[in-house]
Order: C-alpha cells, then structure tokens, then sequence
C-alpha cells in the first residue's frame, strides 16, 4: 500500500488485491486523523475488509465529538472536557453538543424554559408503570418508557411529516428521560412518584423527585448537585462508543428519535458498557465482604483461564488514562470528605488502582481505570441504589445520543447502516 503524505485532496492510498488496485481517497480529520476511504472496494475488487468490533472502522464523518486515547483528550465540539466540567451546566453541556454552540444568556433561558414546561408525564403513560413488576431493572423500564413516547406523541414521531419539530422533540426527550429516569426508581422501591417542580434546575428536579417523598422534601446540598451535574457532563458523550453507534445504526434507518434512543439504552446497559459502573460497585462489595482481599481480585483478572475482568478497567480507545477518570477521583474524594462518609469500596478501589497500575499484566496491556471506577462510589454516597447507577449513565449520555441522531439526520447523504459479514456456516445442503 502506498500513502502519499500530502495533504491535498488529492492524497490517495493505493489497495492492490490480486490483479487489481485501486485508488482509495484519504480523508484527514481535523486533528490530522487520517482514514481510507473504501467504499469502492468491493465494487472493484469483489472484497470486503473484515474488522472484528469495528476497531478500525470509522462509521460516519462527525463535528461532536474529538477524543486522542493516546494522549487522553476529550473535547466536545473542540472544548475540553476538564473546562467544560469546571465551568458550565449539564443543560448548558446538552445544547453545545446538539446546537453545536454554548448558549448564550436568551438560548439558554429559551432552552430551560422548554424543558421545564415538557418535564411531566402523560397520565395515561404514568399509568403503565404500575403493570410492570416491581422487580423490573430500571434500564428496562426507562428504555421501555422512551420507546412508548412515540405512541403518546406519536405527531413528533415523524420529523418527514413535521420537519419544524426538531427542537420540541429534543426538549420533551431531555425533559421526559429525567422524569422517567426518577419515576422508575421510585416504582422499583414501591413508593409514590413524585411530580417535578418549576422551581428547579435540571439537576435539583432528578434529585427531588429520586428523594422526597409526599410528606417530606428532600434537602438539596449543593455539594451533591454539584457531583450529579459533572458526572452527567462528563457522560454526555464519547463518539462513536457502542450505545451511540446503535442509536446512530437504528436512526439510519430514519426510525424516530425515541425509538433510537430506547435501542441505545438497551445496549449502555451491558457490564462491558454503561452497565460497568454497576458491576464495579458489585465487584468491591464483594472484595469488601471477602476481607478486601484486592490481590486475590488481581490474579483472578490476570488469569486467562478465568473469565472475571476487573470491571472499571480498560477501554477501548483510552491508552494512556481516561481524563473523565481523574475527574471522577477527585469529585469522589471532596464528596466523600464534605459528607464525612467513609466507604471500605473506596479504600478497596484505591489500593486496586495502586497495584494494578505497577502490575505488567496491566501496563503491557495499557488498562487503567475508567470513568466508571469512581462513578459508582459518588452515587452510592449520595444514596442512589446500584441498579440506578446506569440509568444515571443514560441520562448524561442523553445528549450525545440526540446530538448524533440530528447529525446524522441533517446529513443528506447518510445512507441505512448495513455491514457485510463473512458466512463461515454450512455449506449448500437439501433436505432428505
Ligand atoms: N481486566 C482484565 N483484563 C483485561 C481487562 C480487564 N478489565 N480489560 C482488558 N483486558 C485484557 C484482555 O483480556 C486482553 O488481554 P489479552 O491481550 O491477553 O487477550 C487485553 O486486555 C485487551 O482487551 P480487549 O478485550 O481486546 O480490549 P477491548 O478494547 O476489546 O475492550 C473493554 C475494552 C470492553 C472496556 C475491556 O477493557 C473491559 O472488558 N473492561 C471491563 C469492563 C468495563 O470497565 N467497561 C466500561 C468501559 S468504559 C464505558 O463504557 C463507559
């Protein structure tokens, strides 16, 4: 293969296969990333590439989002994510990534407005949470409820008839999803659900209606809003991770916003995942149960003839460290300190990091903890349960997801998602 270096448009990479070569165009990014562009391939050649986990595979030319793993970069729409957590609001977070700007003082009242006035439930809709078993995970029943927005508001389901519909849409998902998100809970516990209220912020309304109850309203501290709020921003989006490439996979088939974000929320909830942040808090209670033997959880991730991986760890773009993590570890230690909680996972989780980062196992392999190592320890001091901790994921991803959805929407040549496979099944047999 030869890549020229030029930067022109002109630069080209040649494919020889066989008999046959071709030119393959070279798209550079805007951080000088550099892709082949194949899509001639098999066409001219009769190939297809095989890319198991899609690795190497760039799906879609996107403005969102710009992560270097080798460096640990992560910037949204060119801020970085350390500025981005210091100094602004989830909400205002929310509409940099869909709009592609920060809001100004006007957008950003418009926008708060809009999700105020659309944050409550259909009656009828409040209603089907009661014939769901208590039981249910609440990933089930949040993506379950994003899914049944299309049956209540089925006139902002298609964008091709109300074109003019985008932004309603997008604040009745952003507003509803937290709503949903809080009354799944509440369902799960058996207790009443509890109306948001206009007084307040995005961040505030979740927490009240997660902790009052009809007789007494939960005291907001500002400390704990404040970690809710940066958790959420540092989730809110991370390109082309796997619940994002679903939501932009099932969206290509210009399904409607909801039922693209149901299908992510299916697919954040894996313990490879969103559902990581779970599994972390469940691996070190159990070290925690067991004596915190963090050792003995070490050899046990190192051993290849066991399954268990050490959740929290690794990631598949990060190779260095995950700037969400340190972050994370620092929100976690003030909240821990403001709150005068001493939790034994932290403590296991420290000394897990201690001795995995000057282990061989994990340097040769580049894994170091990753958002989801500390996350699961803010929430539980905050008092929110383990199986919500991914449908907290969810809501701070909620942006991403849109923001990819409309890209994808307003890009006039996206074609349906449709890759090809290599059939390694039985060969042609008939029936005796
Ligand atoms: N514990 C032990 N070994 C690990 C771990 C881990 N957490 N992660 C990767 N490895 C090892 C693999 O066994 C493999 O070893 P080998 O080369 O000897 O076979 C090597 O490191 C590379 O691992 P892959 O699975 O090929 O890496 P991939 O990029 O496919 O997976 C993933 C990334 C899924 C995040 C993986 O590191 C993992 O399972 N981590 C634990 C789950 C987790 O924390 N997920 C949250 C990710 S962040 C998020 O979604 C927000």
């Amino acid at each position: 293969m030869d890549n020229s270096q030029s930067k022109q448009p002109s630069e080209t990479a040649e494919i020889t296969v066989g008999n046959k070569t071709i030119l393959c165009p070279v798209i550079t990014g805007t951080e000088n990333e550099k892709a082949l562009d194949i899509s001639q391939l098999r066409s001219k050649t009769g190939f297809v590439t095989y890319d198991d986990g899609f690795s190497n595979t760039a799906s879609c030319l996107s403005s969102i989002t710009y992560i270097d793993g080798e460096n640990g970069v992560l910037r949204y729409r060119g801020i970085p994510i350390e500025e981005l957590a210091e100094k602004r609001t989830f909400v205002e977070v929310a509409h940099l990534l869909i709009f592609g700007h920060l809001p100004s003082a006007d957008e950003r009242g418009v926008f708060s407005k809009l999700l105020t006035s659309n944050c409550m439930i259909h009656d009828n809709m409040v209603k089907l949470f009661d014939n769901l078993p208590s039981s249910s995970h609440p990933m089930a029943t949040l993506s379950a409820m994003v899914v049944t927005l299309s049956a209540y508001y089925p006139e902002l389901s298609n964008l091709e008839i109300n074109p003019g519909e985008i932004n309603q849409i997008i604040a009745e998902l952003l507003a509803k999803l937290r709503t949903l998100a809080a009354y799944s809970y509440k369902k799960s516990i058996g207790e009443p659900i509890i109306y948001p209220k206009r007084k307040y912020r995005y961040v505030e309304n979740f927490l009240h209606m997660m902790f009052s109850t009809p007789v007494d309203e939960y005291p907001l501290d500002k400390e704990v809003v404040d970690a809710i709020e940066k958790i959420l921003i540092l989730h809110a989006d991370h390109e082309q991770n796997c619940s994002t490439s679903t939501v932009r996979l099932v969206g290509s088939s210009k399904a409607n916003l909801f039922a693209s974000i149901s299908a992510g929320i299916c697919a954040l909830w894996g313990p490879l995942h969103g559902g990581a942040n779970q599994a972390v808090i469940e691996m070190l209670e159990s070290i925690v149960r067991d004596g915190g033997q963090a050792k003995r959880v070490i050899e046990r991730a190192k051993d290849k003839k066991d399954s268990f991986r050490l959740m929290g760890f690794g990631h598949r773009i990060y190779k260095n460290f995950d700037p969400r993590a340190k972050i994370i570890k620092e929100i976690c230690d003030k909240l821990l300190l403001k709150l005068g909680i001493n939790d034994p996972c932290l403590d296991v989780a420290k000394q897990i990091e201690e001795i995995a980062l000057k282990d061989d196992y994990f340097i040769e392999r580049k894994l170091y903890p990753n958002v989801d190592f500390y996350s699961g320890i803010i929430l539980r001091a905050i008092g929110i349960p383990t199986n919500m901790f991914t449908v907290i994921f969810a809501m701070g991803r909620l942006p991403g997801w849109i923001a990819h959805w409309k890209e994808q929407r307003d890009t006039p040549t996206t074609k349906i998602g449709r890759p090809r496979q290599i059939y390694v099944g039985a060969p042609i047999k008939h029936i005796e």
